[in-house]
């Protein structure tokens, strides 16, 4: 039987933190041993929003291209590729425009919560608006099945399991499968202050920061506001830390930090030297890989120029027979 074929992307907002990681790679790393996994930058989708400072993007891209290898995303076992280097996507984004009636893009929940939120960009351009459709384009150029992403992006899915259909529809051809999102609970990682880790935030931990920055992080976080003093007692549920004890730590020390942060057993500062500890040895083999990769960032380009040429290659059989239903072979 053929695998599933899995598809997802990020935009490069440059390198990944610990939410991300827990978040969607690990689920990523997984998937990419079962399925026909093809993981993608979504760097023309940074434009969307980004227009006016491209400068960062380019960056961006290496930098996240770089944790998901570190990370172990891995080019034998799936296909990784940057978006604006598979031109295909841009023609069908092109025809899916045509087809995608604007009352479904302007109720788009993103469309009006971005524009309200980022307030310092102005967000009414028509690739803001046509965002989702760009974002159908990627999904369904590879057929794909299943679409691992966040709570925040379901309507996207749902967006594009529309768009596919009425794409069928219309020209009457079975061509693009209708995608099932896939929602995988992860655990939520707080920031340091204990809201939801985020760039804009400044509450980040990133997978490949130095060891003594993490160290410094860790100790300045934000525990149980309640436990003023080392005696007093204190709830581990509402102390960030203990958040990641849960994703770091053993069962042991899991019992061991909560019980001696309940009964003062502990203080804060012992409980996060654990922390430290397992945090660090987990991110170990990350950071050096990263290391060893940035040292031949040749080879880095070559592997994203090859794994690009191959999404390239699926991209151009899908356009082949896009255009062939469309009826747009005029030289043919
Ligand atoms: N919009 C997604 C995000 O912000 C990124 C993205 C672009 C994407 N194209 C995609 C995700 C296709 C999944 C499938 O996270």
């Amino acid at each position: 039987m053929e695998k599933k074929r899995i598809l997802s992307g990020m935009r490069p907002t440059g390198r990944l933190h610990l939410g991300n990681l827990h978040g969607a790679l690990e689920n990523w790393i997984q998937l990419q041993k079962q399925y026909d996994c093809f993981f993608f930058v979504a760097d023309w989708h940074a434009l969307t929003t980004d227009y006016a400072s491209p400068e960062e993007i380019h960056g961006n891209v290496w930098e996240m291209a770089l944790d998901w290898l570190s990370a172990g995303l891995d080019p034998d076992q799936c296909t990784l590729f940057i978006q604006s280097e598979v031109k295909e996507h841009a023609e069908l984004y092109l025809l899916l425009g045509m087809i995608t009636p604007l009352p479904w893009l302007e109720r788009n929940p993103t469309y009006k919560e971005q524009q309200q939120q980022i307030e310092q960009k102005d967000l009414g351009n028509f690739g803001f608006l046509g965002y989702p459709v760009l974002q159908a384009a990627d999904i369904i150029m590879y057929k794909a099945n299943g679409v691992p992403v966040g709570k925040d992006q379901l309507p996207h899915v749902e967006l594009t399991r529309e768009i596919a259909r009425r794409f069928n529809f219309l020209y009457e051809r079975e061509v693009f499968p209708v995608p099932d999102a896939l929602l995988t609970e992860v655990p939520v990682l707080p920031g340091t202050d204990g809201r939801k880790m985020s760039k804009s935030y400044g509450n980040c931990i990133y997978i490949t920061e130095s060891e003594e920055i993490i160290r410094e992080k860790i100790l300045r976080m934000m525990t149980d506001p309640a436990r003023v003093r080392r005696h007093d007692p204190g709830t581990p549920e509402l102390s960030p830390v203990f958040a990641y004890h849960k994703i770091y730590s053993s069962a042991d020390e899991v019992d061991h930090v909560a019980q001696g942060c309940r009964t003062a057993a502990i203080g804060c500062i012992d409980c996060k030297k654990i922390l430290i500890k397992n945090v660090l040895a987990r991110l170990r083999p990350i950071r050096e890989k990263r290391l060893e990769l940035e040292r031949d960032m040749a080879r880095v380009t070559q592997i994203l120029r090859d794994e690009t040429a191959k999404a390239r290659s699926v991209a151009a059989q899908t356009m082949a027979e896009v255009r062939d239903t469309i009826g747009l072979n005029v030289f043919r």
